[in-house]
């Protein structure tokens, strides 16, 4: 594995497999590697003759009073990971590196950002698309991983990747969760002993949701309630509970399609986020 720190060391690496016609897996991600890294890595290693990781905290896609600082980093550990994963590509860039001077252009995410995490953390999308379009220029992927654990980032990277006509293929890979359902995340660590024990209620939660669905119920309202009855029975803080139709992220009436329940609950030092993603059965195909 090649450990890169450099935009031009990577550029003409790139080249080189792109002389060779090799095709580019690309796994993007801040660091701090676990499971569900590392699963969209195997994915990524089995499907593509070269595989790119970068791993670079992005400052621009931080609240000022978010975690930047605070964000967990082991790049000794993550290279390791990487390594063990099949990473040919370790691209692990500085601030200065990605970002030279003040930008002439900025990007900003027109829809699907106005509720869930968006609406929550203003610019926060401003800045994962900024980041991306710089390396997906560098990286020259064929195809991306993003896991769905961010499913609100994938529907904008997908929105993205249409709009601004990028010649690579998205791969959405379910979430890795712990054995007792809890999402896997970087942010995991930050959860004292008690909110540990408490967390697998986000997912407890979002499948009491999704199997009143599937038994008939079609009201976001009453939805809505029973995932809350749930959290509430945790010491943390929701922050939202919401419905919409996925990947566009409109508001429901009656449920149908394809649609997402997503939830995010603040602990002392952490703020949880997961979903459950599913297609509503048509009336008549009622699942018992
Ligand atoms: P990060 O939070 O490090 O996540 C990197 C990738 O790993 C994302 O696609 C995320 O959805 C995926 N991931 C994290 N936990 C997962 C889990 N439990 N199961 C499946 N996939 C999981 O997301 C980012 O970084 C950044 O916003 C980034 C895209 C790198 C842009 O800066």
């Amino acid at each position: 594995m090649k450990v890169v720190t450099h935009i031009q060391e990577l550029t003409e690496l790139i080249k080189q497999h792109q002389k060779k016609q090799h095709s580019i897996g690309f796994v993007p991600t801040m660091g701090f590697l676990h499971e569900g890294h590392l699963t969209l890595a195997k994915e990524a290693r089995g499907q593509n003759d070269i595989l790119v990781m970068s791993i670079f905290v992005n400052p621009l896609q931080f609240g000022p009073n978010e975690d930047f600082e605070a964000y967990p980093r082991d790049m000794k550990r993550d290279q390791r990971l990487a390594e063990e994963a099949g990473v040919d590509i370790l691209f692990t860039p500085n601030v200065k590196e990605m970002y030279q001077g003040e930008p002439s252009i900025t990007m900003t995410v027109q829809k699907r950002t106005d509720v869930l995490c968006g609406k929550k953390r203003p610019g926060h999308f401003d800045g994962v698309v900024t980041v991306l379009t710089k390396l997906f220029h560098l990286v020259a992927p064929t195809n991306v991983y993003f896991g769905l654990k961010d499913a609100q980032q994938v529907a904008v990277i997908d929105a993205m990747i249409k709009d601004f006509f990028f010649d690579l293929h998205l791969v959405s890979v379910p979430t890795v969760r712990e054995e007792d359902g809890l999402a896997k995340s970087s942010r995991n660590v930050y959860l004292s002993e008690t909110e540990r024990q408490e967390a697998p209620a986000l997912y407890r939660a979002l499948k009491k949701g999704q199997t009143a669905v599937e038994k008939g119920e079609r009201d976001p309202q009453r939805i809505y309630q029973l995932v809350e009855e749930e959290l509430l029975q945790t010491s943390g803080e929701i922050d939202y509970i919401e419905i919409y139709s996925y990947p566009e992220l409109d508001q429901l009436q009656q449920l149908s399609g394809k649609v997402i329940i997503a939830i995010a609950v603040k602990f002392s030092r952490a703020r949880l986020i997961d979903n459950v993603i599913f297609h509503v059965p048509e009336s008549g195909e009622k699942h018992v």
